[in-house]
């Protein structure tokens, strides 16, 4: 394919590429290219201390860019890739310290998106790759969203539709003693505790720095509001009442019937409410208003992911 062709030769020339994956879309450099890898933290306005994803094509690249991979890493490679799981293992002296923030570990995955794949075989080595948003705001589950973030910026974004999954990768970091999950995602703690033996905890305060682990993050520019379905109506009549517009995220249909909301029905499922989480904090953002109101998630663990970036772009708001 053509355009796979052009992004090639743009990351070997060590320019950016933006390139669709099952999670969100990435703004892609060669991982061996220092260059390369500063003009990602330069678009991004990203803080140079903040470690990026290396997406390899397949789990044989891992020795390349780890080493001291434990078992249980083969184990879910094999299980999960390409799909949505980062893994965090010791680094390779070969990897930048601009890619690992100067840690002593690496973040690798291998994404399942056709055109992600395709990609990297044919340029056949790690793209580092964020979320291809600018810092602290919402990732893009479409190219059209990637065009909305940096325009021309970015010369080269490969449009593979809109993400399947919609929210970011599960991140597992298996370079301590013990299984972490250090950001949920869709690929939830059961399913990795069926290959690694046992369930692995949620990072603790000594995780190692991710930007996705900063309170404030994910966040829409409209002040975003979280709370109880209970509360929601009350606190929706006063803002409309106060002449807000405001866009609401929660089950149920609009019964109020005034013009100045903006209803989104909340999925009942957790997958897809992932899948359309980010558009429509993007949308609500693209209409205008004043005030996102937003009803707080079910509990329980297949809700925890998207329950953590709710509680991020709150947070972000404030
Ligand atoms: O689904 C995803 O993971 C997407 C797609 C594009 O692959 N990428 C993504 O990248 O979410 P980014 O940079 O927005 O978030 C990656 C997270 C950051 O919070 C970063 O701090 C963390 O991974 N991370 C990377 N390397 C790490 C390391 N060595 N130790 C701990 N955290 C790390
Ligand atoms: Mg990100």
């Amino acid at each position: 394919m053509a355009d796979i062709g052009r992004a090639v030769a743009a990351l070997r020339a060590g320019e950016l590429v933006a390139f669709p994956t099952e999670t969100v879309y990435g703004l892609g450099a060669d991982a061996a290219n220092a260059e390369a890898v500063a003009k990602i933290f330069a678009a991004k306005g990203r803080p140079a201390d903040h470690p990026l994803i290396v997406h390899l094509p397949d789990a044989a690249h891992l020795s390349r860019w780890a080493i001291d991979i434990p078992d249980g890493a083969f184990r879910v490679a094999a299980a999960f890739w390409p799909g949505p799981l980062t893994l965090i293992l010791k680094r390779h002296p070969r990897v930048l310290d601009a890619i690992t923030g100067g840690q002593d570990t690496v973040g690798l995955r291998v994404p399942n998106h056709p055109l992600a794949l395709q990609l990297l075989r044919e340029f056949d080595g790690g793209i580092a790759a964020p979320s291809a948003n600018r810092f602290g705001h919402v990732s893009p589950t479409t190219a059209a969203h990637v065009r909305d973030e940096f325009g021309s910026q970015v010369a080269i974004v490969l449009d593979g539709g809109p993400c399947v999954v919609g929210i970011e990768s599960t991140i597992l970091d298996l370079s301590g003693d013990v299984p972490r999950v250090l950001r949920p995602g869709m690929l939830g703690r059961q399913a990795l505790a069926q290959i690694l033996g046992s369930e692995p905890s949620y990072g603790g305060s000594d995780a190692p720095r991710v930007s996705g682990s900063l309170e404030a993050h994910y966040s829409p520019r409209t002040p975003l509001r979280l709370l109880a379905l209970e509360a929601l109506p009350d606190e929706l009549l006063v803002a409309l009442d106060a002449g807000l517009r405001v866009g609401v995220l929660a089950p149920g249909q609009d019964r109020t019937d005034r013009p100045n909301l903006t209803w989104h029905q909340a999925s009942a499922d957790p997958g897809r409410y992932a899948h359309g989480l980010y558009a429509v904090l993007r949308q609500f953002d693209a209409a205008g208003l004043d005030r996102i109101l937003v009803a707080v998630p079910p509990a329980g663990e297949a809700w925890r992911a998207v329950a953590d970036r709710l509680g991020r772009a709150a947070a972000g708001s404030k």
